[in-house]
């Protein structure tokens, strides 16, 4: 091999790194919404049983497979269960690809609500102007579309280019930090608004009389998405950590660290939305529409100190975002330099030029372009954007995910995976005989069910 391959510089480092990849639009975009729709309590509960039961297990065989090998997603599915696992690790390259190019678009209007916001606190939130219509005329907009993502992809290949120490280990280290910070000061305004005792008991109070088969099966299929699992993202970065480092304790950072983000980013979304009467009715019927729609408003009407707020959050959204986007770029790049030899500089800039023309396509999905605005491969997915988002959260990661349960648990050996995780970096408390039956079994059946659901209909998108 021509290129001395680049490690983390430190534990912190892969924490910190894996879980800004982990923490993303997923947490604060998706999960908030979610739980919202499943009627909180109930569902969170679940949530969290399924990041510990079947989330974690995973993490720990991604992580380990990547690290045992030294290599990327496909190089190091090969070495662990056999020549044919190379198509499963090009299942997740090619679920990095798609995931990236419509990712980008999300992340870019957190740029122009970060823009929008900034002005608002300095002129004032225009009286009477409809969040819902400067939503529409934003995502309406191609020029301005095109060039937020744009944007936004040049952030993401200008971090990847200077490879995994450099570039993004060194990014993490500085945003994670201003990411806790602000969603700190959020929280601390968000707990002393009227709202936040029936935020927090729509949270945590459960009542499984709410709770339908549907929204366990979410709970799940979201526990995939935002550990980044499934598309070899976990091995990709587990192939840069060192043999002193413990796959079991930074699993169990980034797992926690991750569920907490989550956490915090609704309670915080609840409080607002709970403190202004009639708010939670209107709260619109989707997850762009909470982010987008009924928080910029709330900021300058409810929230105490918004003016300094709003656009913290919204430089939070893209900050988590932009963490979420190098990993994306990461496993795709890495899957060149590993395999294909290509330098790092070249690859990255050829990766995420050729990850962007597709993101055209999902950014112009929203502008009346034809083809683009009315395609419709899956029943009621209208759209380029909708549709490659129904293929990969759908179809894409619980299969890679699947398969990757089945490399760990059944085709690498026993003394395999043990010399992994019990090489004296675990802590205490970890039992090897727990993983491995939560891999083999528990894991399995459980994104099998996902897989089943979607081939009898269900939609996780
Ligand atoms: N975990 C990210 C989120 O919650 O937004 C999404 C994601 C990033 C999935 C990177 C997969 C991945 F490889």
């Amino acid at each position: 091999m021509n290129q001395p391959r680049d490690n983390w510089s430190s534990s912190a480092g892969l924490v910190l790194a894996a879980t800004g990849s982990a923490i993303g639009l997923g947490n604060l975009w998706k999960f908030p919404f979610i739980t919202w729709q499943n009627n909180g309590g109930a569902f969170v509960l679940v949530y969290l049983i399924c990041i510990v039961a079947v989330g974690l297990p995973i993490m720990m065989a991604e992580l380990l497979i990547g690290r045992r090998s030294q290599k990327s997603a496909v190089g190091a599915l090969k070495e662990a269960a056999g020549p044919w696992w190379g198509i499963v690790g090009g299942w997740g390259v090619l679920a990095g690809f798609i995931l990236l190019s419509y990712y980008t678009v999300i992340a870019g209007w957190s740029l122009y609500y970060f823009a929008q916001s900034i002005g608002w606190s300095f002129g004032g939130y225009p009286a009477g102007m409809a969040a819902g219509d400067l939503f529409n005329e934003q995502v309406g907009n191609a020029g301005l579309q095109l060039m937020l993502s744009l944007g936004f992809s040049i952030a993401t290949i200008a971090v990847v280019y200077f490879g995994v120490s450099k570039g993004i280990e060194r990014i993490a280290r500085i945003f994670l930090p201003i990411l806790f910070g602000i969603l700190l000061l959020l929280l601390v305004s968000a707990l002393g608004m009227s709202g936040s005792g029936e935020a927090l008991r729509f949270i945590f109070r459960a009542n499984f009389g709410e709770l339908e088969t549907s929204g366990v099966l979410e709970a799940l299929g979201h526990s995939f998405f935002t550990l980044s699992l499934g598309m070899g993202a976990m091995i990709t970065y587990g192939s840069y950590i060192s043999r002193k480092q413990s796959i079991v304790k930074a699993s169990g950072a980034i797992v926690a660290l991750d569920t907490l983000i989550a956490l915090v980013a609704t309670v915080i979304m609840f409080s607002v939305i709970f403190s202004v009467a009639g708010m939670s009715d209107q709260v619109s019927g989707s997850p762009v529409g909470m982010l987008f729609i009924s928080l910029p408003e709330l900021f300058y009407t409810a929230v105490p100190f918004g003016v300094v707020l709003g656009p913290l959050f919204y430089v939070l959204v893209a900050l988590a975002a932009l963490t979420s986007t190098i990993s994306l770029l990461e496993v795709v790049s890495s899957y060149m330099i590993d395999e294909r030899r290509v330098p790092r500089h070249k690859a990255t800039i050829l990766c995420g030029a050729a990850i962007f023309v597709f993101t055209i396509f999902a950014a112009l999905s929203f502008t009346g372009t034809p083809f683009l605005a009315t395609l419709e491969i899956f029943a009621g997915k209208i759209g380029w954007f909708s549709t490659v988002d129904h293929f990969v959260s759908n179809w894409m990661l619980p299969t890679g995910g699947f398969a990757i349960t089945l490399a760990a648990g059944w085709f690498m050996t026993r003394n395999a995976t043990e010399r992994e995780l019990l090489d004296g970096t675990e802590p205490r408390w970890f039992r090897y005989g727990a993983w491995r039956f939560f891999i083999r079994w528990v894991a399995p059946l459980a994104v099998g069910a996902i897989i089943v659901s979607v081939i009898l209909g269900r939609d996780f998108s």
